[in-house]
This record gives C-alpha cells, sequence and structure tokens, in this order.
C-alpha cells in the first residue's frame, strides 16, 4: 500500500516517431509502474520547436508538479524552459539541452564526448590519412552541435584526415536520403561517414548501396540500440562499422524526477557514459541487453502476480468477514 501523494508529471518529449524515443518512453514507464501514485502525461512535439513551447505552456497551465524537457531546438525552448523554473516548477532537461544553466536537473548524455570518440575511432579506422563526411541532426537542437563541436575537436589531432562534406540530415533517414547523392557524387574520394544517429546511418548505407559504393565507406553511427533493425544489429551485420552507445535515460529520469518530489537528495547534472561498439564488442552488448530485457519481464510478471495476489486477498478477507458475520 502507498500513502505517498499523487505526483503529476508532464513530459515534453520533441518527438516519438523513432525507436530510440519509444526505448526512452519503455524505460520511463517500467520505472514509473513502481509508483502508481505518479500519474504522467507525454505531449509529443512531433520535430517542431513551436509546437513543443505551446504544449510546455500547457502543461504549466496544468500545474503539474515536475516538468521534464526534451527540447527539440535549444533556442527557441530555453526562455519558457527558465519561465517555468523560475515559477517554481522543477525542470527535468532530457538528451537535449537548453543554453540555459536555469534547470532543477539533466539527464543525458556528455554529446560532445560522443563527438570526439566518433572522431577518434575514425581517424584510427583511417590510419590517420582520408575523407570525411559528416551527416549532421537537426541544426539548433544540442546533441547536433555538439557531437560536431567533439568530432572536429577529435580530427584536429589527425591534420591528414579531412572533414570533406556536411549534409544536414535533421536526425531523419528521409533528409538522408534526398540530399546525400548528389553530395557523394560531388565528393567521389570519401572513405568514411559519420552520422549522428543510427537511423540517418542506415540511410547512407542505403545511399551508398544504390550508387555501387556501398563496399567502399565506412559508416559509423549513434545510439546502439538492441532490437532488430537498430544499431546493436547494424552492426552485427556489418553495415555500420560502429556505433556509439548513446544512453536514453528514460529510468534515470524517473528517477531523478521522484527524488525532486519527494524532497531527497538529486544529482544536478547526471551525464550517461558513451562508449564504441564495433565488431570486437557487440556481441558481449547485445547479450548484456537481451539479459536486461529478461530481466524486465520477469519483473513485469512478478509485479502482476502481486497484483493478483493482494486482489485474492482483498476477496478472501471479504469472505472472511462474511463467514464471522454468519
Ligand atoms: C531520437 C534521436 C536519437 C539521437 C537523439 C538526439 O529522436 O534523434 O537518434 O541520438 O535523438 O537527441
Amino acid at each position: 500500500e502507498t500513502r505517498e501523494p499523487v505526483y503529476r508529471i508532464g513530459f515534453s518529449q520533441c518527438t516519438t516517431h523513432d525507436a530510440w524515443r519509444r526505448a526512452m518512453l519503455a524505460g520511463m514507464e517500467k520505472e514509473l509502474s513502481f509508483h502508481p501514485n505518479v500519474q504522467f502525461r507525454m505531449l509529443d512535439a512531433n520535430n517542431d520547436s513551436d509546437l513543443q513551447r505551446r504544449q510546455i505552456q500547457e502543461l504549466i497551465r496544468q500545474k503539474v508538479d515536475l516538468l521534464l524537457i526534451s527540447p527539440n531546438q535549444s533556442g527557441p525552448l530555453t526562455a519558457l524552459a527558465e519561465a517555468a523554473y523560475n515559477q517554481g516548477i522543477p525542470v527535468v532537461i532530457l538528451d537535449r539541452r537548453t543554453t540555459s544553466r536555469l534547470y532543477t536537473a539533466y539527464v543525458g548524455g556528455n554529446n560532445q564526448e560522443v563527438g570526439r570518440t566518433a572522431g577518434r575511432y575514425a581517424a584510427q579506422l583511417l590510419n590517420g590519412r582520408g575523407q570525411v563526411l559528416e551527416i549532421t541532426g537537426t541544426p539548433g537542437s544540442s546533441p547536433a552541435t555538439d557531437r560536431d563541436l567533439g568530432f572536429r575537436q577529435a580530427l584536429r589531432a589527425f591534420p591528414q584526415v579531412k572533414l570533406a562534406a556536411q549534409v544536414e540530415g535533421n536526425w531523419q533517414p528521409a533528409s538522408v536520403l534526398s540530399r546525400l547523392p548528389a553530395v557523394l557524387r560531388a565528393n567521389p574520394d570519401i572513405d568514411l561517414i559519420f552520422a549522428h544517429n543510427d537511423p540517418m546511418a542506415l540511410a547512407a548505407h542505403q545511399v551508398l548501396r544504390e550508387l555501387g559504393r556501398a563496399g567502399q565507406v565506412r559508416i559509423i553511427g549513434v545510439d546502439g540500440l538492441p532490437g532488430p533493425g537498430n544499431g546493436l544489429q547494424l552492426v552485427e551485420d556489418g553495415v555500420l562499422q560502429a556505433t556509439l552507445l548513446y544512453p536514453t535515460g528514460g529510468e534515470e529520469a524517473i528517477r531523478t524526477a521522484l527524488r525532486i518530489l519527494r524532497h531527497e537528495p538529486f544529482l544536478k547534472d547526471n551525464v550517461l557514459g558513451t562508449m564504441v561498439i564495433d565488431s570486437s564488442n557487440v556481441g558481449t552488448m547485445r547479450l548484456q541487453t537481451e539479459a536486461l530485457t529478461a530481466q524486465r519481464q520477469d519483473l513485469q510478471q512478478q509485479q502482476l502476480r502481486l497484483k493478483e495476489q493482494m486482489r485474492r486477498y482483498a476477496s478472501q478477507k471479504v469472505t472472511v468477514y462474511l463467514l464471522l458475520g454468519s
């Protein structure tokens, strides 16, 4: 039995239309299943910063007890996140950042580190010499800015590795399919592509295949999700040379939110690590995530059984009262 007060958490999510955001939500729901006293409402901004602003205003009007925000772009969302925070609503920023320090907590990866790790890995793979193409996320969204910064920074140590071209992929495969062919035709000597996420990396592979260059250009992505068609499988199948793990932070976000709501100690900045996943460790990674998923399913089964037992217990109590009463 829980005597905890009801908490209302509002979540402004920049988009829900990809495997990574679905995995984030699954992590949140798993964590929320332990807290039936939490009312959780997610609004999907569909990659639209203006819509996201209106949705955050709506959540503020509804007087949620805590706001979770994954801002589509930093600039357009900063003032509103600050305003909510200044009104006394705890604000937890997730994965993508605003440009301000006025928030209660941050949960997410270090995207400069993601970019640097990709840059070092790429340069080593090319033995310090070659031409690289970068496919970026949406301009003004902080992981795109930071992955690019980190990538360039790492390449500076390798003067013969040249960042020859860039394509704005907007985090979405469709943009890559339409824009990459022309850029590749104009740059016939590209040796490696760094795409800011795995879905864009897969789209790059499709374009290369159509141009008959799939075997010649190596591809590095970001996210490293388990499941069919996702990063781990793409690495196992040799479609990607590597992917950089980018944890969703769904579970951590809910845990942090609850600590804040219960006035328990919490960390302001919760930075999740990254690592390279390539053919040398992808098998281990897959086994680990499979074991984790199995554990999660066990947990959910246990919770269901527990609820069923509680129901039965409650009805037994009624029978006992009836017997005693007769
Ligand atoms: C999903 C996604 C991920 C990427 C992250 C960056 O919406 O594009 O693929 O790592 O967002 O915020």
